[in-house]
């Protein structure tokens, strides 16, 4: 049945490729999606198939007659309109981080727990954050096959996961810094003072930021938290084991996770290799170049506009037998954010 869609956040990083994917996907459109953003966008024409449609500021009525609701425009706005959405009868599948840990509001990878999608007392689905997702994907094949106890994942988080307004501050430091290589050779405090921040708390260009989000008392931060909690949510395991650290990187888009996976049983590669292959949503990039082995390994550049998640560097742990550490790269504004979210609007267009 074809479902009247509104997508809000529609002038965001995430809301383009969300435009972009119902088109291309042949998503079950009834007439043209509803674009909403801020009052800021309202009226702007966005290219849609061969023409364009025009964006509206959202407000109450935005969502009479929609029947799936994809929101993109941060956690303040999905808590301000998700119920409104929802009481005018819209299905909300929210990309934010607002609602992920309701206990009323499953957290759905469309590769892993689709099921999950249905039983939604709040008419609320959400999008799981864009690091968790990819690891996900990974995760999942290798805990059916071996169970999964413990998983130590450090992420490099490109500056995309921050949004249109991460990338231009990555590309405008860039542009800034990249004539003056001595400087950032030999006075790197001083190169740093010379760009301006607002996204992250110090220059992302030619840097690497061992912060991803707002730290707690427990010096571990949010976007640390949200690969524990959710990864324990997604694959139904509350007492997961999690050893996060969540790292930025000056990568406009990609983010790839390090993970040391650990399960209740002892793994050999090519039993992993066996589980992996034929995964939905990834693809094995693994070669080390010797013996006259092809060198492949997944990047984030290689990453970029794929929709699968990448998987390689596929490796026994040195130290202990029941472990494997894996390199997983995915496109966070694809499989990490718009795509699933559209998956999860094509799971729910399929109902009866
Ligand atoms: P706008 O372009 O009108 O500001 P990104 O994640 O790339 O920064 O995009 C954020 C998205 O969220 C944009 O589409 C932005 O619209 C939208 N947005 C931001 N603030 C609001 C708001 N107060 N109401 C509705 N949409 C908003």
């Amino acid at each position: 049945m074809a479902a009247k869609v509104a997508v809000l956040g529609a002038t965001g990083a995430v809301g383009r490729e969300v435009r972009r994917l119902l088109d291309e996907r042949g998503f079950p459109l009834d007439g043209e999606p509803i674009l909403l953003a801020s009052e800021r966008s309202a009226g702007k024409r966005l290219p849609w198939k061969d023409g364009e449609v025009e964006v509206r500021a959202v407000g109450p009525d935005a969502f009479d007659g929609v029947d799936i609701a994809i929101f993109s425009a941060g956690g303040g706005r999905s808590r301000e309109w998700a119920a409104v959405a929802a009481e005018a009868g819209a299905v909300v599948v929210d990309n934010s981080s607002a609602f992920r840990m309701d206990d009323e509001v499953p957290l759905v990878v469309a590769e892993v727990n689709p099921e999950a999608a249905r039983r939604r007392p709040k008419g609320i689905i959400a999008n799981p954050n864009c690091t968790t997702m990819v690891l996900m994907v990974a995760a999942k094949p290798l805990h059916d096959a071996f169970g999964l106890t413990a998983a130590v994942a450090t992420s490099y988080q490109a500056a995309g996961g921050a949004g249109m307004g991460g990338i231009t501050e990555l590309i405008d430091q860039t542009a800034k810094l990249v004539n003056d290589p001595d400087r950032l050779r030999t006075d790197g405090a001083a190169a740093e003072a010379s760009v301006d921040t607002g996204n992250f708390s110090k220059a992302i260009a030619f840097n690497v930021l061992a912060h991803c989000g707002s730290f707690d008392d427990e010096r571990y931060t949010d976007e640390e938290w949200k690969l524990v909690n959710e990864s324990r949510k997604i694959l139904d395991l509350p007492a997961l084991r999690m050893s996060p650290t969540c790292v930025r990187v000056p990568v406009v888009v990609g983010h790839g996770i390090q993970a040391r996976l650990s399960f209740s049983q002892p793994v050999e590669r090519d039993a992993v290799l066996a589980a992996l292959e034929g995964a939905p949503g990834l693809q094995i990039v693994d070669g080390v170049g010797t013996g006259g082995e092809p060198l492949a390994y997944p990047t984030p550049l290689g990453s970029a506009g794929i929709d699968d998640v990448l998987i390689g560097r596929i490796r026994e742990d040195l130290g202990d037998p029941y472990s494997i550490n894996v390199w997983v790269v995915g496109d966070n504004l694809l499989k990490g954010a718009a795509l699933n979210a559209v998956q999860i609007a094509e799971l729910v267009a399929a109902e009866d």
